[in-house]
C-alpha cells in the first residue's frame, strides 16, 4: 500500500526570481489556488493519506496555508460570509501537515532522505510540485497502479524533443507494453548527445524503501548535489525500475512560460471566471489581428 507522499518544497526557486524572493514559488497562484494545492489534491485523489513536506526556513507559508486561519475564520463567521468561510475551511481541513526540515541545500536526493524517519510502508510516493499535471486519472494514481502490479520502483516519463532532455533525468528504455518500460539506466541532465533516449523523468515517483541506504552513501552528482536520479540508477543494478509514459498534459510551473500557460488553461476552466476570461482572450486576439 502507498500511504505517504513526500513533497520536497525546500528549493530556492531561483528560476522564478524575483517573484520567489519573498514568497515560496509553490504558493504562487494558478487561477485562484496556489500551485501546492493542486499537487496535494492530486495526492489525495490518488488515495494518499499522509502528505510530508520537506521544507526549510523561510517557507512556512506552505504549512500555514493548510492550517486553520483562526482570525480570518472568526471575522468571516461574524460577518456571515458563509461562502468565503467554507472556502477558507476547505483548505485547512484538507490535510494534517507533516513536515521535516532539509537543513542544507544538498539536492533532491538528500531532500528525500530527510523524510526517511516518516516513511512506514515498503514504498512511498514523491511529487515534485513544479510539475502540474492535467489528466483524467491523477498522474500519481497511474504510477500507483503500476506499483500494485510490480511492487517495484516506478517513475513517470515524458517523451521530449531531444534538445530539451538536458534539464531532466533521462532513462535508457526497454519496452514492456504500451507506455510501460523498464529503465536499464538513468542519467541526470545529460547533454542531448549523451542522453540514452528522449524519455525524460518528470516529477512523479513511487519509490521502494531500498532507495534510502543508497541515498545515505551517494556522492554528489550533477551540479554538486545528491541526485535522486543517481540513486535510482544505482538501485537499477539490483531491483527492476519501471518507467511509465503518463497520460495527461504537464505544465512546468517552475518555468515562467510554463506557469503562464497553466494560468491560461486553468483560468479558462474556472467555473466562475472561465467564460469572461475566454471572452477577454478572444477580444485580445481580435485586436491583435486589426
Ligand atoms: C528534477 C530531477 C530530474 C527530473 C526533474 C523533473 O530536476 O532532478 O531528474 O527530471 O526534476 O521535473 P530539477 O527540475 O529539480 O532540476
Amino acid at each position: 500500500m502507498i500511504k505517504e507522499v513526500v513533497i520536497p518544497v525546500a528549493g530556492l526557486g531561483t528560476r522564478f526570481l524575483p517573484a520567489s524572493k519573498a514568497v515560496p514559488k509553490e504558493m504562487l497562484p494558478i487561477a485562484d489556488r496556489p500551485l501546492i494545492q493542486y499537487v496535494v489534491e492530486e495526492a489525495l485523489a490518488s488515495g494518499i493519506k499522509e502528505i510530508i513536506f520537506v521544507t526549510r526556513q523561510g517557507k512556512s507559508a506552505i504549512e500555514d496555508y493548510f492550517d486553520t486561519a483562526f482570525e480570518l475564520e472568526t471575522v468571516l463567521e461574524r460577518k456571515g460570509k458563509k461562502e468565503l468561510l467554507s472556502i477558507a475551511r476547505s483548505v485547512s481541513q484538507m490535510i494534517d501537515v507533516i513536515s521535516v526540515r532539509q537543513k542544507q541545500p544538498l539536492g533532491l536526493g538528500h531532500a528525500i532522505l530527510c523524510a526517511r524517519p516518516l516513511i512506514s510502508e515498503d514504498a512511498f510516493a514523491v511529487i515534485l510540485p513544479d510539475d502540474l499535471i492535467d489528466s483524467k486519472t491523477p498522474c500519481l494514481s497511474q504510477l500507483i497502479s503500476i506499483y500494485k502490479k510490480t511492487k517495484a520502483t516506478v517513475v513517470a516519463i515524458e517523451r521530449l524533443p531531444q534538445e530539451l532532455v538536458s534539464s531532466y533525468g533521462v532513462i535508457a528504455p526497454e519496452p514492456i507494453e504500451e507506455r510501460l518500460y523498464k529503465a536499464k539506466e538513468l542519467v541526470e541532465k545529460p547533454s542531448p548527445e549523451e542522453a540514452p533516449s528522449n524519455l525524460a523523468v518528470i516529477g512523479r515517483y513511487v519509490l521502494t524503501k531500498n532507495i534510502f541506504p543508497i541515498l545515505e552513501h551517494l556522492p554528489p552528482g550533477r551540479g554538486g548535489e545528491i541526485q535522486l536520479t543517481d540513486a535510482i540508477n544505482e538501485l537499477s543494478q539490483t531491483d527492476p525500475i519501471y518507467a511509465y509514459e503518463f497520460e495527461g498534459k504537464r505544465y512546468d510551473c517552475g518555468d515562467k512560460l510554463g506557469y503562464l500557460k497553466a494560468n491560461v488553461i486553468y483560468g479558462l476552466r474556472h467555473p466562475k471566471l472561465g467564460e469572461e476570461f475566454k471572452a477577454f482572450l478572444k477580444e485580445l486576439e481580435l485586436s491583435d489581428n486589426s
